[in-house]
């Protein structure tokens, strides 16, 4: 017996969820297309341009996705794939400064589950939540690949390293 795989979507028609895709300036969509151009393969863009568009809209929202589906004639499904693997790519909003405490192994033994409750205290929120102010996000993620400076983080696309409670003290101070 053979396996018939069908496409849900026929990818070579824009997709319909009921919501408008996403609008971007001249200038974005010469950026998208310059990166577009750099691949053989469209949807091997998916990356870049999932930047691009979180850049411009906060986060990756149903708008945002639609526009990526639509653009790289892909299904929804097929974005929302890559964009739920990658811990850089939100799809909730989130705060200005996204706090990502690496909770792996070395970070862990080397004590990451004492930074993420200072910060937790200091911060007045949860592990997934937002500051009301909307200025920080404290999330946790797996190994960013910094292992050997344990324990570890990542604001936005700064690594922190070495951490103590007092290094959390200034970085805080410092984005406050
Ligand atoms: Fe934390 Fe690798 S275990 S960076």
């Amino acid at each position: 017996m053979s396996t018939q795989i069908v496409n849900i979507q026929p990818l070579s028609q824009p997709v319909n969820l009921g919501v408008e895709p996403a609008t971007f300036s001249p200038e974005v969509e010469a950026e998208i297309d310059s990166h577009i151009a750099k691949y053989p393969v469209l949807r091997s863009a998916i990356l870049p341009l999932m930047f691009i568009v979180q850049r411009e809209r906060g986060y990756l929202d149903p708008a945002g996705v639609l526009y990526l589906a639509n653009r790289l004639k892909l299904r929804v499904t097929d974005i929302w794939e890559v964009a739920t693997f990658y811990s850089m790519i939100h799809v909730e909003p989130i705060g200005k400064y996204n706090i990502q405490i690496c909770r792996t192994l070395s970070c862990k033994i080397r004590g990451a589950g004492k930074i993420t409750e200072y910060c937790s205290q200091k911060l007045g929120i949860q592990v997934g939540e937002t500051t009301a102010d909307g200025k920080f996000t404290l999330t946790e993620v797996e190994c960013l690949g910094s292992c050997g400076t344990a324990p570890m983080m990542q604001i936005n696309f700064d690594y922190h390293e070495n951490l103590t409670p007092e290094k959390i003290d200034q970085i805080l101070e410092k984005l406050a």
